[in-house]
């Protein structure tokens, strides 16, 4: 299952060890995780619920629990963002995961540390943020819960859309690999950094982070909350097999790990994300059977649906998957058209055989940490769902709290790092830092950013924050 070709991408692995997974010897590489080398050894069911139902990788960046495994006695560990260690000894397990009462833990090591600034995650609005704090003299701790830093970024080997002054037309690692070359080594950033908890105590603004083996409570004069976006599941008979896949997981495999997710894909939704993951599934020599959407129109770019089509790559507009079929995982799927209401046309069902369904069918905002602190949230539907108010600048409701990209409002990298860099434009002024016109000719590029056909909807959406923010309501 692994690539050992690829026309961009070159997988320099690390060392080869060895794990036991339910006692059978594993070979795995050091730095890749325990789910991606499962994968790599043709293991698809992790663990099981509490019924016996199969359970899989289906986010791969941490957010959804479906990867939980015993490791070393510890229950519930999230393996697609825990990397293998020689000798570890990995369980799957059934149900929620118990605590042997025999079990003796190290004991964890708790820090208390001071910030004068905190950025929660290192994607490109983190990074972004992050940028302008060391610029101006600011440097703050950077915690991201993946070991590889740059968020969305990292595994993104098309050329950027988007504005030319945001590196529209460079490949998204290298973005990620030319923000962290400059954040590296100046800024304090902590990788494998789960931030759990963020809460005010005594008025103070206090993270909880479980960083590897040790507990950070971090006590921070400023919070910069960047932590991305969280896929949406789609509701089918199956969908809880193996094999059921989120785009992004898909894409970690493929262009992190160098790790295919199966031989034969159902793509479903043809926005942008669908479109370019068909495409760099058919690079890591995965066929795709089709990329199925349930809107009359395709979503994305042309141009990206033009190259698939040009592969002989069906994309079928109007419909959609109705069950993925199997037992133990994916072994093919129904797909069927649908009506005006999106509701399947009974006798248009059609068998397709595919191991693998990956579903790009939107994204949420990531807005955990700043639900818990108390921020004020809204739905609006068209910046993905639930999402901090925040001013045009880039302020919650909790002074001192700012928020950046994709957990403000789903968008795309390049308005990410711009509102990265005005959340820390924000804080400097805060601090009343000299800034010049900085901050205004940062929102005007973000403004003119959303011009075009595709900032519409996000451009709708801010413009409901902000007046719901400046009207002081919200929920
Ligand atoms: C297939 C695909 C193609 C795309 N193509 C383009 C394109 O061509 N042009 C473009 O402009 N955009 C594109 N995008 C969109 C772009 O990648 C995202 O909009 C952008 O990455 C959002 O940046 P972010 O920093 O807000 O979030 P992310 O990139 O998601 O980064 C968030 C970071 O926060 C960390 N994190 C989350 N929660 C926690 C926590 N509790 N503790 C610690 N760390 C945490 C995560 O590990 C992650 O590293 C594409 C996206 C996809 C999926
Ligand atoms: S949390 Fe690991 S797959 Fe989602």
């Amino acid at each position: 299952m692994r690539i050992e070709q690829h026309p961009i991408l070159e997988f320099r692995r690390g060392r080869r060890i060895t794990f036991t997974f339910d006692g059978r010897p594993i070979e795995a590489y050091e730095g890749e995780t325990i789910a991606a080398a499962l994968h790599a050894a043709g293991v698809r069911v992790l663990s099981r619920t509490r019924s016996g139902a199969p359970r899989g990788l289906f986010c791969a960046i941490g957010k959804c629990s479906s990867c939980l495994m015993t490791v070393d006695g510890i229950p519930n560990v999230k393996t697609c963002v825990t990397p293998v260690r020689e000798g570890m000894v990995v369980q799957s397990q059934r149900g929620p995961g118990r605590l042997n009462p025999d079990f003796r833990p190290r004991e964890r090591e708790v820090r208390e540390l001071r910030a004068e600034a905190v950025v929660v995650g290192a994607g490109p609005a983190g990074l972004a943020a992050t940028r302008v704090l060391l610029r101006h003299g600011i440097k703050p701790i950077v915690f991201d819960e993946n070991p590889h830093l740059g968020g969305q970024l990292i595994k993104q080997t098309h050329k950027f859309f988007g504005s030319r002054a945001e590196r529209a037309g460079v490949r998204g690692f290298s973005i990620a690999e030319e923000l962290l070359s400059e954040v590296e080594g100046e800024a304090e950033v902590l990788r494998q950094a789960r931030v759990l908890g963020l809460y005010f105590e005594d008025g103070k603004r206090v993270l909880a982070v479980a960083h590897t083996d040790r507990l950070l409570l971090v006590e921070a004069e400023e919070i910069i909350v960047a932590t991305g976006a969280e896929e949406r599941f789609l509701l089918f008979p199956g969908n809880h097999l193996p094999g059921v896949y989120g785009a992004g997981a898909v894409q970690t495999l493929m262009n992190v790990y160098g790790v295919v997710p199966g031989k034969r894909a159902l793509m479903v939704g043809a926005g942008n994300v669908g479109l370019i993951v068909s495409y760099q599934l058919l690079q890591a020599g995965v066929e795709v059977e089709a990329v199925v959407e349930a809107m009359p129109e395709i979503g994305g770019y042309h141009v990206h649906a033009a190259k698939i089509r040009r592969l002989g790559i069906p994309i079928l507009t109007r419909h959609t998957v109705v069950r993925a079929l199997g037992g133990e995982r994916v072994e093919g799927a129904v797909i069927a058209q649908v009506d005006e209401k999106l509701s399947p046309i009974p006798g248009t069902e059609r068998e397709v055989s595919v191991d693998l369904v990956c579903l790009a069918t939107g994204l949420n905002p990531s807005t955990r940490l700043l639900e818990q602190a108390g921020a004020r949230m809204a739905y609006v539907p068209e910046l993905g769902g639930r999402v901090p108010l925040h001013t045009p600048h880039m302020e919650t409701t909790l002074p001192g709290i700012y928020v950046a990209g994709d957990c403000a409002g789903i968008g795309e990298a390049s308005t990410a790092m711009l509102e990265g860099e005005l959340a820390a434009l924000s804080l400097l002024s805060r601090r009343g830092l000299e800034l010049g016109g900085e901050m205004e000719a940062t929102r005007k590029s973000l403004e003119k950013l959303r011009l075009g056909p595709f900032g519409a909807r996000p451009r709708a959406g801010k413009e409901k924050v902000f007046a719901l923010m400046k009207g002081g309501s919200g929920g």
